[in-house]
């Protein structure tokens, strides 16, 4: 049973030899044995292995039990003065090399578990991450274009609820009673527990919720979605984006208005971008328009971008109609005294990215396709 289990090999005390030239070949047989264990005792702490150190140091220089004690206590005490001496000189030496040996392979043992735990902790920070990072959509990211343009002229941002009043939605912006668009053919009206509740087919309400809470002068965009009983196909989807904006100031003329969205439009399609403005309706602005912008893709020459006729609609604009700010002023009552003039402007996020991006079918931004959605991640921000 006892040969099964690994003991060390202490080394063994032989008797003191006759002669002292017996001690001195006997003592270099010792240092011989020494130095061959302390050789494959640091070779195994170089592999980071620190067992054999313990048995080595107690078989050499254990107090009681290690070979130099028993020297001490065999040979050197039990001498006569003249053997004395020369036992004595040969055990320091190899007393100070056995000591010396054990205080490198100590070392020897702590580089290695010091590198051992540097491989184990190494963290390469120049290694890309692995996780896909994701992009936002481009109809965010057309958003934020088109507010980060507006953010540069001063706008603020500004945003009003998905489900709307009638009366915010319609009244406040002088869209009678009568009116096609309050047709329940054309707007989703909710259910009979919130009468007069709608959901908002645009992002104008946002101008009168903007306007009751603020006195002029204000400058102000409000990105959001809006809502149409539209059945879906590639041109029309019941849920859709607009981008409002709003300006009030004591003498805003429509010649504000156009330089406005004139930097808009260059700034959107490029520096060299033309734009015309139409004579419109909106029953919330008076004079209204529809700005066109001259085509990014052929300069105005004609293309599929702008189906030939070299002009993009961009957006429908015009001056805040008095009534608007009356409704307001039912609120808020700085907006009575007539010296306020506006314009506003809107438009769908949509037709812009569509425009931008060269896409027919609308329905792309809602699939929810990776395939579709990739191609959008080298717009991204950081990307
Ligand atoms: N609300 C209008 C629409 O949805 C756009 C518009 C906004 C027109 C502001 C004029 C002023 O078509």
């Amino acid at each position: 049973m006892l040969n099964n289990v690994l003991m060390p090999e202490y080394p063994q005390i032989v008797s003191l030899p006759a002669s002292p030239e017996g001690v001195v070949a006997q003592l270099e047989t010792y240092r011989g044995q020494f130095l061959r264990e302390a050789e494959s005792v640091e070779k195994a702490a170089q592999a980071g292995n620190a067992a054999e150190l313990q048995a080595f140091r107690d078989g050499w220089l254990g107090r009681k039990q290690g070979l130099l004690a028993q020297l001490n206590e065999h040979w050197l005490k039990p001498a006569p003065g003249e053997a004395k001496k020369l036992i004595g000189q040969q055990l320091n030496r190899l007393r100070g090399e056995a000591e010396a040996a054990m205080e490198r392979i100590e070392a020897v043992l702590e580089a290695a578990r010091l590198q051992a735990q540097l491989a184990s902790e190494t963290l390469d920070v120049t290694l890309p991450a692995r996780a896909p990072r994701g992009a936002s959509h481009p109809l965010t990211q057309v958003t934020e274009r088109i507010l980060g343009i507006f953010h540069g002229l001063g706008y603020s941002l500004a945003e009003g609820p998905e489900m709307e009043s009638a009366w915010y939605n319609f009244d406040a912006l002088n869209i009678p009673e009568s009116h096609p668009a309050r047709d329940d053919q054309d707007t989703l009206y909710l259910g009979p527990d919130l009468p007069g509740h709608l959901l908002r087919t645009h992002t104008s309400p946002g101008q009168i919720r903007v306007m009751e809470q603020q006195a002029p002068p204000l400058r102000v965009a409000v990105p959001g979605r809006v809502y149409r009983r539209d059945a879906p196909d590639a041109t029309h989807s019941p849920m859709f984006h607009q981008v409002e904006g709003l300006a009030v100031d004591e003498d805003l003329s429509f010649a504000d208005l156009k330089g406005t969205l004139e930097h808009f439009a260059r700034a959107m399609f490029g520096a060299a971008t033309r734009t015309r403005f139409r004579a419109s309706y909106f029953p919330f602005t008076e004079p209204s328009a529809e700005m066109d912008a001259s085509c990014f893709a052929c300069a105005g020459s004609g293309c599929r971008t702008c189906k030939n006729t070299g002009w993009i609609e961009v957006l429908g604009c015009g001056m805040v109609h008095p009534e608007v700010f009356r409704a307001v002023a039912k609120k808020n009552p700085v907006y009575e005294t007539g010296k306020w003039r506006g314009f506003a402007f809107g438009m769908g996020v949509e037709r812009m990215a569509m425009i931008l991006y060269g896409l027919d079918d609308i329905q792309r931004f809602y699939s929810g396709d990776l395939r579709f959605l990739e191609q959008f991640a080298a717009h991204a921000d950081g990307a």
